[in-house]
């Protein structure tokens, strides 16, 4: 018998102010820049995106998603014994969003009237942009297995809004604000249930400047460029490659086919780059879950975003076989290999 980490619950929050393609290219019509719903919709297929209002952070972000999904896993915020918040874009230099989720989910919790508030497990957060959330997952899924933790609320949460050039028309159209969650809890079976089957994580900084933000903080004020800035197509060329990869290599760590996968999750970027990935892997359309088309780039919130809408749809069902996959800055790439 092995210990498996499986996916007990998801939950996802979109920021209520949704944007839609023709409000960016009104903006951008504004500043003297040429843009179209039909360049955005065709080469992105995305429609909408969420922006946060002034005053509200990636934690506020996560712990809706969150409190969403220990209500799906039927589970308590003193029941969580980690907490890992994959982000780019944190509420502060320090301490981690995650200690700021959990001190929210604590005091959510004793206002609820439960007198255990939370249960004081360890909390950070992960950088790896849209990677984040394989990152996050597979760090949890080690630990879980290691006897680390039982019971881990792994959260993708971001506010791209917050560091997007509103002058550049090659980015400011493609990200969005958002937050997904899983709730992964300790299980023991014989491999045939439930659980995370593999992972796989990668990294080349050799590619760290085609897609960063790489302003930073120093001696009180903001050094460099604070403002995502992107080579859209260096990108989209090596991301077809690398998650195609990282597909083939978490299979085979599984000992499983392209046939065994019932769904793909991938990062939502771009719908073209995700019709690639599913081509190359032999998977129909159907069996790909996009939800881009509802709120663009969300970077590392996207696959439990898009998770949590397959799985609340009933799309995704328990038993079957979902490959989660994501690429971005860093450059950072993974994978991980899901049943449910
Ligand atoms: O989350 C991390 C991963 N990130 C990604 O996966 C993003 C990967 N890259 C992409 O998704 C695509 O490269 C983009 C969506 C960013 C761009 O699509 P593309 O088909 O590669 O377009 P392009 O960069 O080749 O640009 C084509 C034309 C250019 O004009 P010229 O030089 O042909 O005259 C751009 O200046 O489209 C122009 N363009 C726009 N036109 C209207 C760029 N942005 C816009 C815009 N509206 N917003």
């Amino acid at each position: 018998m092995t210990l498996f980490a499986r996916i007990t619950g998801t939950g996802s929050f979109l920021p209520p102010r949704k944007i839609s393609n023709q409000d960016l290219v009104t903006q951008l019509t504004a500043r003297g820049l040429d843009s179209s719903d039909e360049w955005i919709v065709e080469r992105t297929g995305i429609k909408h995106r969420h922006f946060v209002d002034d005053g509200v952070h990636a934690s506020d972000l996560a712990f809706e998603a969150a409190r969403r999904c220990l209500t799906a896993a039927s589970r308590k915020a003193a029941d969580v014994d980690l907490i890992i918040v994959a982000t780019s874009t944190p509420d502060m230099v320090f301490p981690s969003t995650a200690s700021i989720l959990q001190h929210k989910l604590t005091l959510a919790a004793l206002a609820d009237g439960d007198t255990q508030g939370g249960a004081g497990g360890a909390a950070f957060d992960v950088q790896a942009v849209c990677s984040g959330f394989v990152y996050a997952i597979s760090v949890a899924n080690a630990m879980i297995q290691t006897g680390a933790a039982r019971c881990a609320l792994v959260v993708g949460a971001e506010v791209f809004s917050r560091i997007l050039d509103f002058n550049d028309r090659t980015t400011c159209v493609l990200f969005g604000d958002g937050a997904g969650a899983v709730l992964l809890e300790a299980a023991t079976h014989d491999g045939d249930g439930p659980g995370i089957l593999a992972t796989d994580l990668h990294a080349d900084g050799k590619y760290r400047d085609i897609l960063c933000t790489p302003g930073t903080v120093s001696g009180g004020a903001v050094i460099g460029n604070p403002l995502l800035q992107m080579d859209g197509q260096a990108v989209f060329k090596l991301a077809v490659g690398l998650l195609e990869n990282t597909a083939r290599k978490v299979l085979e760590k599984a000992n499983k086919t392209d046939a065994d996968v019932d769904w793909l999750v991938p990062h939502q970027a771009n719908i073209r780059i995700m019709t690639s990935t599913a081509k190359k892997l032999k998977l129909p359309l159907e069996r790909v879950v996009v939800t881009v088309d509802q709120h663009g780039n969300t970077s590392a919130a996207s696959i439990p975003l898009a998770l949590d809408h397959a799985v609340k749809a009933g799309q995704i069902k328990a038993g079957q076989i979902v490959l989660m996959e994501g690429v971005g800055g860093g450059f950072t790439w993974g994978s991980a290999l899901v049943r449910m």
